[in-house]
């Protein structure tokens, strides 16, 4: 299987205020002065990230929104659109995060229409998948990201720079995370299911973990087959705890 870079991807979900960009600054400075072996991205909240795109300056971190409407202007009171995460100056996007599809009732189909989008704005989709604990309990964790990646990628991802990250959701915040057989089982579903999707289009997108990855078990999880980066929470809001999981790599 050929293998792209490695992504590692930080997801600040609701936090950071102006004085966080201190912790953008800080990982930009490092990885000027020792680049890393993967790319790397920051997630911010939208109000941060045109500042953080002057600050950066388009160098060795880049930048993604959280999410996107699926539509590209109109009367979405609170919505930020595709082209305005292009415009504030990100490049990426994380769509179908478990906690859009928990806590905003996204679908399957809205996150495949929201990937339309981003595509169409430029930017590059990062597709979330992952199972609940009590699908993981009753066995269904393969066929439940499966279907996601089925109902969520649209077959437009082809020949386009995209990713997936398979988050099982009782993983995310918890200090939780499958054991090393159990994330490579799912990585290989995830990969079969993007290729019987969209055949050899579906075989390089990086697929990446999240879920409680930190410093201390960020080099086991990155070895494991399939393994194309990491998407990280909590870990990612200090520049330290970041660049140790980017040293990782
Ligand atoms: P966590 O979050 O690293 O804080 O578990 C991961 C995520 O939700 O992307």
């Amino acid at each position: 299987m050929k293998q792209s870079v490695k992504l590692i991807a930080g997801n600040w979900k609701m936090n950071g205020l102006g004085r966080d960009l201190a912790e953008a600054e800080a990982l930009k400075l490092a990885l000027e002065a020792d680049p890393a072996a993967c790319r790397v991205v920051l997630c911010p909240p939208a109000t941060l990230i045109e500042r953080m795109a002057r600050l950066l300056g388009g160098g060795a971190v880049e930048l993604g929104g959280q999410d996107c409407h699926a539509s590209t202007a109109g009367a979405f009171t609170g919505s930020v659109s595709a082209g305005m995460l292009t415009d504030a100056g990100a490049r990426l996007v994380i769509l179908g995060h478990s906690e859009r599809r928990a806590g905003f009732g996204e679908s399957d189909a809205d996150v495949a229409a929201k990937t339309e989008a981003a595509l169409a704005a430029g930017l590059e989709p990062i597709i979330c998948v992952g199972e609940t604990l009590e699908q993981r309990e009753a066995g269904e964790a393969i066929a439940v990201v499966s279907r996601q990646v089925a109902g969520s990628v649209p077959m437009s991802v082809a020949g386009r720079p995209f990713a997936l990250a398979y988050e099982p959701v009782w993983a995310i915040g918890t200090g939780l995370t499958p054991t090393l057989e159990e994330i490579e089982a799912v990585h290989r579903a995830v990969r079969l299911a993007l290729q019987g999707r969209l055949g050899a289009a579906g075989d390089v997108a990086p697929i990446l973990y999240g879920g409680s990855v930190k410093p201390a078990n960020a080099a086991d999880i990155l070895a494991v087959p399939e393994v194309g980066g990491a998407l990280v929470g909590g870990a990612s809001l200090k520049a330290n705890d970041f660049l140790d999981i980017i040293r990782a790599v």
